[in-house]
């Protein structure tokens, strides 16, 4: 059988099997981000290319490799988000919303990578993005560090490992990339093509490096820690203890460099054994320096992305996924007069009794056929109207999942009836 137009490479249908998982894991963030009093902002999935150059770096791998960039109608340079900071950041300038003010926002949705696929890793993925811009100190970081870590408690996620590390300012970077250089320059004979490559553009990203015939030269080389400023050494110092003082475990980890440029002091990954080679659920740091990039007047910026895919299929491993919704009631109807009653009476179980699912039959069938849609819809009740039943004025209800017999009830009754018997349903469990 043809199975139609083939989806784009990397870009995942999330099907209603999956979608309850995604729910789950969204109304609990949803619900901490409002006990954090973070404000969601909703941005567009187009920006500029240029404003992703001008935050996630020009020499980026994302900027040099991976977006999706093209003319619109106009002859503009357009791209579909990579990822959600530099947009939230264009927002909070375009709207005012930066001006004078704090801000601590969160914002969900789809980002755009051209990765090679695999495991873990899409062209089209999610992300859950929290960012606190207007403030300074370490307080915010470890708040939203602390935010997260509660995000995988609340889930019921084990094992979760927190890696930290600070990168400084630009200035003390600068001094750090110049010995990392001189470092990497004279063992260039031990280099791989892609550190060749990123020695002359990103130096700091070869630290990044998977390939195990690099590690040796990757120990061994400067550490970005070695170079921090007072202040920044202040700021991490101040960080560690808010994580000390929480219970707030963490690993530090000087050769954690984060493939964007924005980042300066505070960087973070949590990461998972459970997935394989892609083990960054959340990753993020402090920008100090992107309001002003961006045409802002100077303020400093901290937040993270969580990667929604790889979030839930730990969910999903770990056996924590509530499952897909079930309808309470299945609505059998046998019969024309039965079709054009039950749908009404459906409409009064759904007015009078909020927040109970009544899924209807819809398109005739048998008897049979009907019951075991019922069955199969996972529902506690079958309700079933025939045209003896229509005559009556009575309506037939079926316990599917105990063994309580049928019983027979006024139509004037039903709603009665259907919420003391799911509520009798509801104390058995
Ligand atoms: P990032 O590390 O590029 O940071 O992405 C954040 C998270 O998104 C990763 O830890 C991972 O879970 C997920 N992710 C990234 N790429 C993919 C992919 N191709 N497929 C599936 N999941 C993926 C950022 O995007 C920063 N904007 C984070 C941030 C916010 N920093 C400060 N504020």
């Amino acid at each position: 059988m043809s199975k139609g137009i083939p989806p784009i490479r990397g870009m995942n249908d999330i099907l209603p099997a999956q979608t309850a998982t995604w729910q789950q894991v969204e109304a609990v963030a949803r619900d901490l981000f409002a006990a954090y009093g973070y404000q969601e902002i909703r941005v567009p999935l187009l920006e500029r290319t240029e404003l992703f150059k001008r935050s996630i770096g020009e020499l980026s791998d994302i900027v040099m490799k991976e977006m999706y960039t093209f003319e619109d109608r106009n002859g503009e340079s357009l791209t579909l988000r990579p990822e959600g900071t530099a947009g939230i950041v264009r927002a909070g300038l375009s709207n005012g919303l930066l001006y004078n003010q704090r801000q601590r926002l969160w914002c969900a949705g789809a980002m755009f990578r051209y990765e090679r696929p695999q495991k873990g890793r899409y062209r089209q993925f999610h992300q859950l993005d929290a960012e606190a811009l207007g403030f300074a100190g370490p307080d915010v970081d470890a708040e939203l560090i602390f935010l997260s870590a509660r995000l995988w408690r609340e889930l019921g996620l084990k094992g979760l490992k927190l890696k930290i590390n600070s990168l400084g300012t630009p200035e003390s970077r600068q001094l750090y990339r110049k010995k990392l250089v001189k470092y990497f320059s004279a063992h260039a004979e031990t280099l791989d093509d892609d550190s060749k490559r990123r020695l002359a553009a990103n130096p700091m990203r070869i630290l990044d490096s998977k390939n195990p015939k690099m590690s040796g030269i990757i120990a061994d080389a400067p550490l970005v820690t070695d170079f921090l400023d007072k202040e920044s050494e202040k700021h991490f110092a101040g960080l560690r203890r808010y994580l000390d003082e929480a219970g707030c475990e963490y690993q530090l980890e000087p050769r954690l460099v984060r493939g964007l440029d924005y980042y300066t002091r505070t960087v973070f990954e949590w990461v998972t054994d459970q997935l394989g080679a892609q083990d960054a659920v959340c990753s993020g740091g402090r920008y100090d320096g992107l309001v002003e990039q961006l045409g802002g007047k100077s303020m400093p910026a901290v937040g993270w992305a969580l990667g929604m895919e790889r979030l839930v299929a730990l969910v999903e491993q770990a056996g924590l996924a509530s499952g897909q919704a079930t309808p309470d009631v299945f609505f059998a109807m046998l019969g024309e007069d039965a079709e054009f009653k039950g749908m009404s009476l459906a409409e009064m179980l759904r007015n009078n009794l909020g927040g109970v699912a009544v899924e209807c039959n819809a398109g005739g069938g048998s008897f049979k056929n009907q019951l075991k849609r019922a069955d199969q819809s996972g529902a506690k009740l079958a309700l079933i109207l025939g045209a003896e039943e229509c005559a009556a004025g009575t309506i037939a209800i079926k316990p599917l999942r105990t063994e309580e017999p049928q019983q027979s009830c006024e139509q004037g009754k039903l709603v009665d009836r259907v919420r003391q018997l799911l509520a009798a349903d509801e104390t058995d469990v």
